[in-house]
């Protein structure tokens, strides 16, 4: 690997037409990685494939923000830079995602709001310690950790629009208040029937399973989910309905993320594939609530929120059926009767009442999750990780798992809450874009500017500590994968040539590079 000097760096521009020469630039000016080299794409490797040498810093990806393994990992621990005053804030938000909320009214209304329809009574009982959700591996267990969402597509002149689906909305919600379904009396359908607030179906999984088999014999066994909605409270939905079935993910590390500067993914982006690798990568430019303008969607998992503010908030909305001054509706649609009948639990002692959660409340839990640490790193300098390192980088993983970033500087920041996670490198491997990741994967339910078959590239950091932190072992956005080689099985699209990269390695070459990613 030659380390080229600034006019062997010249001379390489030379040689490249100016769209490579701008994207090999934008790159150099954008790399934190203390890279080795540069060069135009169709002569030399592409950036993302060279191996740069190991730093400190990679110990430590939530930079100041990094949380210890002690007592126990897990991924819902305060950012240690979070300066003392601001502290009991982020124990009191802990205190309100962790609640189990309770349907109103009650003498209380600082807990009470739940549903009428909803997926769970707390944040954290799908975020357990603030890791990914459990998905049922048999299909007599209800569907619980995970969401279903649901769109239509509407002709509009000569454009598709996604709209959600008329009868049930946009998110499947398979709880409700009602007694008969808290003590399993009778099933939706019934419930509709007797006139009470009804699930809006009950959701189960069924696995399709294939083998994969490696030039040198091994055989992996893949599953595959496909979704079995049971008890349709309002009957059939609209025939043409998308569905997509999405696993809770990780919640760690959301303020560093909000703090990578905009024009950092930007610079990322590569819609048309200019260099040529064969992977573009796109940002879901989204409406930020906040400004009433576009930004890239950062969260969900195909980039379609760009603000923690509204992601935070639409799952209260959404998922416990808790209203707030940002989502004020109840999750009940027109067709819901008895659902938009039920009393609300918004309180009247606060001056900002009017609401199940009020905006001071809800300010608790964004702070919670904007200061959420990440654990540090395992058994970095262990033989194996360390040749899995290189191979991560020369497979090409890190096209798209993008090591790290430089969080923008105390001034930049989008809220002066986050300042103090301001300047830090962070290791989250992702680059935050939507990647076309094939048909296997695909959900073919359109997401804002995502297609039916891009997702954001997953983050890997603390993915080690998963199954440690929680007992989930469940990957890819429907959690389909149980191990990270099956993920990587699984890839497709504009990862097919990585994945095929993968595929050719020895067998102690691919536990290598394992052992790699196992230890982020
Ligand atoms: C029923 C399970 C469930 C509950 C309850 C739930 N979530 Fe989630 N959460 C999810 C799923 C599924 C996603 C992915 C959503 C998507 O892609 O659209 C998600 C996404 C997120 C993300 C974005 C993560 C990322 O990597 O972009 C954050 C942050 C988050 N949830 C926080 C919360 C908070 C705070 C609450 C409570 C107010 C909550 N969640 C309640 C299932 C849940
Ligand atoms: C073209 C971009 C791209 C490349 C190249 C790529 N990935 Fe991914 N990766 C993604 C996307 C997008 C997802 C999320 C897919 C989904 O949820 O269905 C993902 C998901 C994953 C996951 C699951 C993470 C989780 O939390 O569920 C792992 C593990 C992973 N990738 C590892 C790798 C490794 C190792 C390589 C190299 C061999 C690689 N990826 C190459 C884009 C890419």
């Amino acid at each position: 690997m030659h380390k080229p000097g600034l006019s062997r760096l010249v001379a390489l521009l030379k040689q490249c037409t100016s769209v490579q020469r701008n994207s090999v630039l934008r790159l150099a000016a954008l790399m934190i990685v203390t890279a080795g080299s540069v060069g135009c794409s169709q002569s030399e490797q592409p950036d993302s494939r060279i191996v740069p040498a190991v730093s400190e810093a990679e110990l430590r990806p939530g930079g100041n923000a990094t949380t210890s393994l002690m007592p126990f990992p897990s991924f819902d621990k305060l950012a240690p830079s979070l300066p003392d005053v601001d502290k009991p804030d982020f124990h009191a938000g802990r205190a309100l995602a962790r609640q189990p909320w309770v349907k109103a009214p009650t003498i209380t209304d600082a807990r009470d709001g739940l549903g009428p329809v909803y997926n769970a009574r707390a944040c954290l009982a799908c975020h357990v310690r603030g890791g990914k959700g459990l998905i049922p591996a048999d299909s007599q267990t209800p569907l619980f950790s995970g969401l279903v969402k649901m769109s239509i597509p509407v002709k509009t002149g000569d454009d598709i629009e996604w709209l959600p689906e008329p009868t049930y909305g946009e998110q499947l919600q398979t709880q409700s208040v009602a007694l008969q379904h808290q003590l399993r009396l009778s099933n939706p359908v019934e419930m509709v029937a007797a006139g009470q607030v009804a699930p809006e179906a009950y959701a189960y999984i069924q696995w399709q399973q294939h083998t994969f088999t490696y030039p040198d014999g091994t055989i992996v066994t893949l599953r595959q989910p496909s979704l079995d909605l049971q008890h349709l409270a309002y009957g059939d939905m609209h025939a043409e309905t998308a569905f997509s079935l999405r696993n809770a993910p990780m919640i760690q590390g959301m303020g560093l993320l909000e703090m990578i500067p905009e024009e950092a993914i930007q610079a990322l982006a590569d819609p048309d594939d200019q260099d040529q690798d064969g992977i573009s990568g796109r940002v879901n430019q989204v409406l930020d609530i906040r400004t009433g303008e576009l930004a890239p969607g950062r969260f969900g998992l195909k980039a379609n929120k760009a603000s923690i503010n509204e992601i935070v908030a639409g799952a209260f909305a959404n998922d416990l059926g808790i209203s707030n001054p940002l989502f004020p509706e109840q999750p009940c649609t027109s067709a819901q009767i008895d659902c938009l009948k039920q009393p609300d639990g918004n309180g009247t002692a606060h001056e900002d009442s009017g609401f199940e959660l009020p905006d001071h409340l809800l300010q608790l839990v964004i702070r919670f999750t904007n200061n959420l640490g990440v654990p540090k790193r395992r058994n970095a300098d262990d033989a194996d990780v360390q040749a899995g390192r290189s191979l991560f980088y020369q497979s090409g993983c890190a096209s798209c798992h993008q090591p790290s970033f430089q969080t923008a500087s105390a001034e930049q920041a989008v809220s002066p809450e986050l300042t103090h996670l301001a300047n830090q490198t962070i290791w989250p491997y992702t680059d935050l874009l939507l990647h076309d990741m094939g048909p296997d994967l695909a959900d073919h339910r359109p997401d804002g500017d995502a297609s039916g078959s891009e997702w954001r590239t997953a983050p890997l950091w603390g993915i080690g500590l998963s199954a440690q932190v929680n007992g989930s072992r469940n990957l890819l956005h429907d959690g389909r994968a149980q191990t990270i080689e099956e993920a990587i099985l699984w890839h497709g699209g504009e990862a097919s040539a990585v994945r095929q990269r993968f595929v050719a390695l020895d067998s102690q070459q691919r536990q290598q590079l394992l052992a790699f990613v196992r230890s982020l």
